[in-house]
Parts: C-alpha cells; structure tokens; sequence
C-alpha cells in the first residue's frame, strides 16, 4: 500500500486586491508586479477571519471530499507560520472546530514547503498502517506579517488555505518518492523580525528558490525511477512566476503543464501547493493517473518535493 490524497480542498478570501489597489498603497505599478512576479491580485482575510478559521473551512471540504468523518481523523497536521496565537496550535483550534476528537494535532513550521513537510509526515504515518487519515492543512493569514509599506514584500503575499487527507491508496498510487531539506545558513535571507513584519533579501532567495525547485524535481523522479519525459504536471509553490518557469523548463514540461495560481492568488506559502492543485484537479488539467510532481521551497531556508501519481 501507498500513502496518497483520498480528498482535497481549499478556501480563499473573498476580499481582492488588485495590483491597482496596491500602486494606491506603495510605490509600484501593476505593470512591474506582472513582469516581475506573475502576480495580478491576491485575497486578503477579513480582521475577524483568523488563520485556523480558514483551515477549518478547507479541512471541512477535504474530509467530506474523502467521505469521511472528523471522528475517522487519527492526526491533524497543519502548515503555517502565521498560527492565530504562538499556541496552542492551529491544529488544536482546528481539532476542537472539527470535532475530531480521535485525532492527535501539531504545527509543522516549515514556511512555504510547510505542506511538503506536511504530506511527507504524513506518509510515514499512514504508509506504516500506524494511523489511517491523516488531516493536512497548509494555511496562512500572511496579511497580518506582510509590512503594507515595503514595496518589496507588500506586493508577493495573499492569504488562503488548502487541506488534504491522506490515506491508503494501491500501490503505485499516490506518493512515489519524496525530498526534503533544509539549509539554516540562508535564514537570514528571510524571516519574521521582532517588530513581526516579513524581511526578505529577494534577490537571495530568487536565486535559492530557481536552482533548489529544479534540483529537487530531478531528485525526486529519480527516486522514483521515472524520467522527466513521464511527468504530467508540475505544481510548484506559487512565489514567483519566473522562479516557476526556472522549474518547468528544467522538467522540459509545456507551459500548459504547469499550474499558475498566482495569477490570481499570489504567494500563500504553505496553502499554495494544495490550492494549486485543488484548481487543477477540478479544472480537469490534473487527470486519473498522472504523475504529478509538487515543488516548494522557503523560509528556514527548506525545501521539499513529492513525486505522486494522482
Ligand atoms: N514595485 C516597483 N519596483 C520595485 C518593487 C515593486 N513592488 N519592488 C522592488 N522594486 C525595485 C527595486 O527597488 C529595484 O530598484 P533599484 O534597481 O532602483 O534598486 C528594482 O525594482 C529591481 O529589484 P530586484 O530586487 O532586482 O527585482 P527582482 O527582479 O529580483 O524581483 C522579487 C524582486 C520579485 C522580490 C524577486 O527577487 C523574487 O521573487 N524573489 C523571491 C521572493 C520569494 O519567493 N519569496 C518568498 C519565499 S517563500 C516564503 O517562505 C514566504
């Protein structure tokens, strides 16, 4: 038996703002945010929409996408660096909004390869038969760390969740190989500082993110056995258009085979990989049995890579 998603789901803020609403806001124009990013608007919670309230909202549509029930839950693993409080977790709040009373919960904090980290500790639970759901929930409320008035960061984040329960699936189904890392030297080139706004070296952290994305693609077929001709779709962290693109060229996949929520979404660190791939799922590009490769990279520095045939 495999570990692999049994039921997906995510949940967006109603709220957009739009490049045009942030030239009012910073120095910048809706032109340079396109060219350098691939970003054109991003949602922003509401003040009273806190970051495990969106979790419960996703969570909720992943469990009954699974056809399950909260009580069926054995674990609750969620994904973020902007958790309501500094604790009790996410998890816990989400446990008790749930009614997942079964389910052991933690944070995993790993910024935006958070639900990498995620779906990986969850395999290990799940391929053991040591636990039979797994809840997984990348979410962030990122409005709330993200200085309004530097232009450099204002511009990249958006808020939203995404959730996915992980069960036993056949054998080559679901999670094929995976990859994670870490490198605490590059921390410094993006963090949360004291005064609790996001610092970020972008230029660094470009260049990171455009060498890790690609390495861990390759890495992760070849775990896999499988070569890059094989792959169906790539669904990378959404931060960057052109750090993406650096990823999809290196796969040698077309442009149609690759997800770009962040038109739409911007960067939602660790929601963004389960957003992405709920829209592909249910925009029918994401397809029975392709072997879908998912990439993320983040803060700490961490990254992490699944190869997964859906
Ligand atoms: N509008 C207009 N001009 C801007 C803006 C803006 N929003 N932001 C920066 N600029 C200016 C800079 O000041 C600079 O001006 P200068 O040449 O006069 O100094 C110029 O634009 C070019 O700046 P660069 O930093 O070289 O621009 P670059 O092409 O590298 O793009 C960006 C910047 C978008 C931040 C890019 O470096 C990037 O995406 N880096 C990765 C960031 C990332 O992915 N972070 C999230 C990681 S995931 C997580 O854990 C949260």
């Amino acid at each position: 038996m495999n570990a692999g998603i049994i039921g997906i789901g995510r949940y967006l803020p109603d709220r957009v703002l739009t490049n045009l609403d942030l030239e009012k806001m910073v120095e910048t124009s809706d032109e340079w945010i396109k060219t350098r990013t691939g970003i054109e608007e991003r949602r922003i919670a509401a003040d009273d929409m806190d970051t495990s309230d969106m979790a419960y909202e996703a969570a909720l549509q992943a469990i009954k996408d699974a056809n399950i029930d909260a009580e069926d839950i054995d674990l609750i693993l969620v994904a973020t660096v902007t958790p309501d409080r500094p604790f009790p977790t996410v998890a816990c709040m989400l446990q008790d909004k749930l009614g997942a009373s079964k389910a052991a919960a933690m944070d995993i904090s790993a910024a935006c390869a958070g639900f990498m980290y995620g779906m990986v500790t969850a395999e290990q639970f799940v391929k053991t038969g040591t636990y039979k759901h797994v809840l997984v929930v990348g979410v962030e409320k990122l409005s709330k760390i993200t200085d309004w008035e530097d232009r450099n960061t204002a511009v990249l984040f958006g808020d939203g969740a995404g959730a996915a329960v992980i069960g036993q699936v056949s054998d080559n189904r679901g999670i094929l190989s995976f990859e994670l890392g870490a490198n605490g030297a590059g921390g410094d080139h993006l963090y949360q500082d004291t005064g609790s706004n996001i610092v970020m070296n972008g230029r660094e952290v470009f260049k990171f993110a455009v060498r890790q994305m690609g390495e861990s693609c390759i890495t992760v077929l070849d775990k896999a056995g499988l070569s890059k001709e094989e792959v169906d779709f790539l669904i990378p962290h959404q931060a960057n258009i052109r750090i993406m693109e650096a990823a999809r060229e290196r796969l040698g996949l077309p442009v149609e085979k690759m997800s770009t929520t962040i038109k739409k979404y911007g960067n939602n660190s660790s929601a963004s990989i389960p957003v992405a791939l709920f829209e592909e799922l249910e925009a029918g590009k994401v397809k029975d049995g392709d072997l879908v490769v998912m990439v993320g990279f983040g803060g700490g520095l961490t990254w992490g890579a699944i190869a997964m045939r859906w």
